[in-house]
């Protein structure tokens, strides 16, 4: 790789030894892929937090570290509330390692926002290189932001918040955000909501892997491609797809679908995706709810008083936006939680059937939470949760 001069000094170790082994990691990944230089990055996104995914091993190798992020750097959800773990739950044990994470990497520099939703930070914008590495977070950022990322794992963006760049290879370079498969889209329904979007992406993410995809014949709103990108990247490994007409570089660069392989999804084939079983549990804000989508919750709980535990996880900046409402749901017996997931927490792991809003959530509380999954839209997700 071409690197700086300053880049070299760090490889040398002349700037301490975590930097320098931060820059190995990135040298490393960048000889792999073929990166020809490192590239300057806007903001990080750190995943490897919880400390159910991570454990011991992750937390030694964390505080064997020293060294400061020096952009705008935000930690993935941890496995609890890291103030109202009790009321979750969460044991004594796992809340010390927890709480040993977070000021390891607080100590780093990154930012305790504890999110898969950083772009509700306003951190970043069309165009930005970015090292972001939760799955859902790097399909919006390059999807419907038209920032560039490719998918990282925690070391590489440990080391890309510390250093301030990352290996410019994949997603970084136009020439590869092209789409190579088309998912045309019919028998759309006249009132879709998040989760019929995230049964879309569930199926679809089945059959591009880690393909491009554009889609015709849909016109989702925002949380709705939140969701269809987060199940994509969930059951395929999908970093970045676009929507004709409505995405920014399917808008800017008006991509023909002319000579693409060509998918057709029906939407009875997403109604399939729907069952009816009761849920033990209920579960939404995969990835963490936006204000509108906490709004509408509050809404549709208006008068309902809740017969089975419903849990609403958000980003804590989300939730100290829209206090009163928050405190509306809450006044109906349900929790409305910071910092954590239905997945990386272990609070939801006492349950048999736990139905959600996400096709994404779909896909992981299985092997995650060893629960069945049922996904159901959001207001059947709140008739579920008031019913006896
Ligand atoms: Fe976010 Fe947890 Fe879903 S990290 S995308 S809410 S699995």
């Amino acid at each position: 790789m071409d690197l700086t001069v300053e880049e070299e000094s760090i490889l040398n170790g002349e700037e301490g030894e975590t930097r320098q082994k931060m820059m190995e990691i990135l040298v490393g990944i960048g000889k792999v892929f073929g990166a020809e230089r490192m590239v300057r990055i806007r903001s990080a996104q750190v995943s490897g937090a919880s400390y159910k995914t991570i454990g011991r091993w992750g937390l030694e190798w964390l505080n064997g570290l020293n060294a400061k992020a020096t952009v705008p750097a935000v930690l993935n959800p941890v496995g609890m509330d890291r103030i109202r773990w009790e009321e979750m739950g969460i044991d004594q044990e796992f809340a010390k390692n927890q709480k040993d994470v977070m000021a390891a990497y607080e100590r780093l520099g990154i930012r305790l926002e504890c999110t898969c939703t950083p772009y509700y930070l306003h951190i970043t914008e069309y165009g930005d290189h970015l090292a972001w590495s939760e799955s859902s977070a790097v399909a919006y950022a390059n999807s419907v932001i038209g920032a560039r990322t490719n998918r990282e794992g925690g070391p590489s963006a440990l080391a890309a918040a510390i250093l301030g760049v990352t290996p410019c290879y994949g997603l970084h370079l136009i020439k590869n955000r092209n789409p190579d498969l088309c998912f045309s889209v019919e028998g759309v329904p006249e009132r879709t909501d998040e989760s019929w979007y995230g049964a879309l992406g569930y199926l679809a993410g089945k059959i591009s892997g880690n393909r491009i995809p554009v889609f015709t014949g849909i016109r989702p709103a925002r949380d709705q491609l939140k969701n269809l990108g987060a199940a994509m990247a969930a059951t395929g490994a999908t970093a970045l797809y676009h929507v004709k007409d409505i995405t920014p570089e399917a808008r800017i660069f008006n991509y023909t679908t002319t000579g693409l392989e060509t998918v057709n999804i029906t939407g009875d084939e997403v109604a399939e995706v729907y069952a009816s079983i009761e849920p033990d549990a209920i579960a939404i804000g995969c990835p963490h709810c936006s204000e509108e989508e906490i709004k509408k919750i509050a809404s549709l709980l208006k008068d309902c008083s809740i017969k089975r535990p419903l849990y609403i996880f958000a980003s804590r900046g989300v939730i100290a936006r829209c206090k009163d409402t928050v405190s509306l749901i809450e006044k109906s017996g349900a929790g409305v939680y910071a910092d954590t997931c239905m997945v990386v927490s272990p609070a939801l792991e006492k349950y048999r059937t736990i139905m959600v809003s996400s096709g994404k959530a779909l896909s992981y509380v299985p092997n995650m939470c060893g629960a069945k999954a049922v996904i159901g839209t959001l207001e059947e997700c709140i008739r579920a949760a008031c019913r006896d």
